[in-house]
């Protein structure tokens, strides 16, 4: 699996259509969110250690070869909030989620942050396991938040 690999990513808006076309199924297979291009488009994820893509090297730049993408953002001004975590079903549970993550923690500990934060279905208990496991824990909740139902806001420090 030395062919795959986290790179970092352009802006949302700045990458190419059938690209955002991968992203947006991702989130639907995986989450059952639905975003629209546009709305892909408009997440406000600045170029920077913070967004990221799992690349398949041997299918670039062909679409499929997206497998992963983790966003955050700064947020606040100690802050660091995640908008989209989501792997596809095959690369789940072997550890590149973690791997993501550690990468996020280091770059956003070196940026003076103290806090991360981030938004998940409430049904979603994988997820949420995988944040606590990582020191997160529910600080809201948010019963609008998803289309299909509430969410919680979870949060915890770096
Ligand atoms: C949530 C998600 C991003 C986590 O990424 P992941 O790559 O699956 O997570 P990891 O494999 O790094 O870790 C998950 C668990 O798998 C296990 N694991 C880690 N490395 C492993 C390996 N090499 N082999 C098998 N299991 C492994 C660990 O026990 C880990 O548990 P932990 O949380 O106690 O550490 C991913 O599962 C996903 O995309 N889920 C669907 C979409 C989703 O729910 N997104 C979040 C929305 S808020």
């Amino acid at each position: 699996m030395s062919n795959i690999q986290w790179m970092y990513g352009d802006e949302p808006k700045s990458l190419p259509d059938d690209w955002k076309e991968k992203i947006q199924s991702m989130f639907l297979n995986e989450t059952g969110e639905e975003y629209t291009l546009e709305s892909l488009s408009n997440l406000p994820i600045p170029k920077w250690s913070g967004n990221m893509l799992l690349i398949n090297q041997e299918e670039y730049p062909a679409p499929e070869s997206i497998v992963g993408v983790l966003w955050a953002l700064p947020h606040e001004i100690n802050g660091v909030r995640i908008a989209a975590f989501v792997l596809d079903a095959e690369y789940q549970s072997s550890g590149w989620g973690g791997k993501a993550w550690q990468h996020l923690i280091e770059i956003s500990r070196a940026a003076g942050k103290s806090t991360i934060q981030l938004e998940v279905k409430a049904e979603n208990t994988r997820a949420q396991e995988f944040y606590k496991a990582r020191g997160l824990g529910v600080v809201r909740h948010l019963p609008h938040y998803y289309k299909s139902g509430i969410g919680y806001e979870m949060k915890g420090p770096l």
